[in-house]
């Protein structure tokens, strides 16, 4: 029967794990909270659970699946040839938003990865996920718990909009902190490549792989070439609305200007919030229901919308990544036609929200 629980994010309750984890044995499906956003987990050593996972997402079958684990020596137990990079990486970002992919051991059932020889591995930060995977004992493999082509779920309640009881059981920590996903690397590959932006920064990972580049599929800004994940090339994060993303701000300072309330004087800024304010009128004349993904600090300027909704501050990305998916949900429970997004800089995470927002807008 299915359940909601609440657990204590700090302190499980070991009840509620044990329950997750006799779902989970028995070849069920659980919802669980990670530091990015909410996973559907399945014992990814059984390839009916995964098979399940798959059939309630709707996800296509060409889509691999993360598994996620407790314990480093788990690695090896999964992957073979692993790099020596990895120590200093694992040392550095794990438990993390990090998952790298591998070449996998035929312990991993071609279920998770699709039939590719590679598998993407990692270990959340959060106490909820850790300790379930401890105790049941075997990795975990768990893609976000979101139907397939929704945004990622970040609030317990989202996991629960999209299956209802199709699943075994919710465990409810309340909102994940980071709210985009991991950032993929693909290890296989020399140099190392990107895969998926998330959230650990491309900087950051600059400072300990110099050599690592984006995937190619990342770097024209279209997100639409041949990727290596296959899960990329479908419309993704996407609320049912049609987003508009507008006239994204590359440089920096001009972002700086904008910050300081100089809106008027910093051009692109000004220009943003323009052409948003003209897709308003262009929009409500066609008598569609206009929403606006704004910032703090420029909310004011779009009093003709049919909505506003705030994501943050300019001044920090990193509530921005933590609203946004919250945010796509929510113009949709306000059944608006049409959202028009502000851009950030794709610096630090603002790489990942301009991503996600850039996928959200395809289709
Ligand atoms: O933060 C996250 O990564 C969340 C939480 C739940 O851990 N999980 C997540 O899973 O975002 P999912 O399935 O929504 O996205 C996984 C991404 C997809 O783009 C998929 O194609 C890619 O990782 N991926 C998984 N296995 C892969 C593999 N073997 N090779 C290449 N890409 C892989
Ligand atoms: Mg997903």
């Amino acid at each position: 029967m299915f359940e909601i629980l609440k657990i204590n994010s700090q302190r499980p309750e070991k009840c509620f794990i044990q329950k997750a984890v006799k779902i989970i044995k028995k070849g069920g499906l659980v919802a669980f909270p990670t530091e990015t956003v909410y996973g559907l987990g399945a014992n990814a050593l059984d390839k009916n659970a995964v098979r399940k996972i798959f059939k309630v997402k709707g996800r296509p079958l060409d889509n691999p699946i993360i598994v996620h684990i407790a314990k480093i020596e788990d690695l090896n137990l999964l992957a073979r040839n692993i790099p020596k990079d990895v120590k200093i990486l694992v040392q550095k970002f794990w438990p993390g938003p990090l998952t790298f992919v591998l070449f996998k051991k035929n312990a991993v059932p071609d279920e998770v990865t699709a039939g590719l020889k590679v598998v993407a591995i990692r270990m959340p930060k959060n106490k909820i996920a850790l300790e379930m995977i401890k105790k049941a004992g075997f990795p975990i493999a768990a893609p976000s718990a979101n139907l397939a082509g929704r945004p990622s779920p970040t609030f317990a309640r989202h996991v629960f909009e999209d299956f209802g009881s199709k699943i075994d059981l919710i465990l409810d920590g309340g909102r994940t902190k980071i709210g985009v996903e991991s950032t993929v690397v693909d290890l296989t590959v020399k140099p190392f490549q990107i895969l998926r932006p998330g959230g650990i920064s491309f900087e950051e990972l600059k400072k300990v792989l110099p050599d690592l580049r984006l995937h190619p599929s990342l770097l024209d800004g279209t997100f639409k070439g041949k990727s290596k994940s296959p899960g990329m090339k479908y419309r993704h994060y996407a609320p049912k609305a049609s987003l508009i993303l507008v006239n994204p701000i590359r440089d920096s300072k001009k972002w700086d200007k904008v910050q300081k309330g100089r809106i008027s004087n910093g051009v692109e800024g000004k220009e943003q919030v323009l052409r948003i304010q003209n897709l308003i009128k262009k929009y409500q004349k066609q008598n569609k229901k206009v929403g606006v993904l704004s910032s703090f600090e420029t909310k004011r300027f779009y009093q003709q919308a049919d909505l506003v909704l705030i994501s943050g501050s300019r001044k920090n990305l990193e509530q921005i990544a933590q609203n946004l998916f919250k945010i796509l949900r929510e113009f949709d429970k306000q059944k608006v036609d049409i959202i028009l997004a502000e851009g950030v800089p794709e610096k630090g995470i603002g790489f990942a929200i301009m991503h996600r927002l850039k996928k959200a807008s395809q289709g």
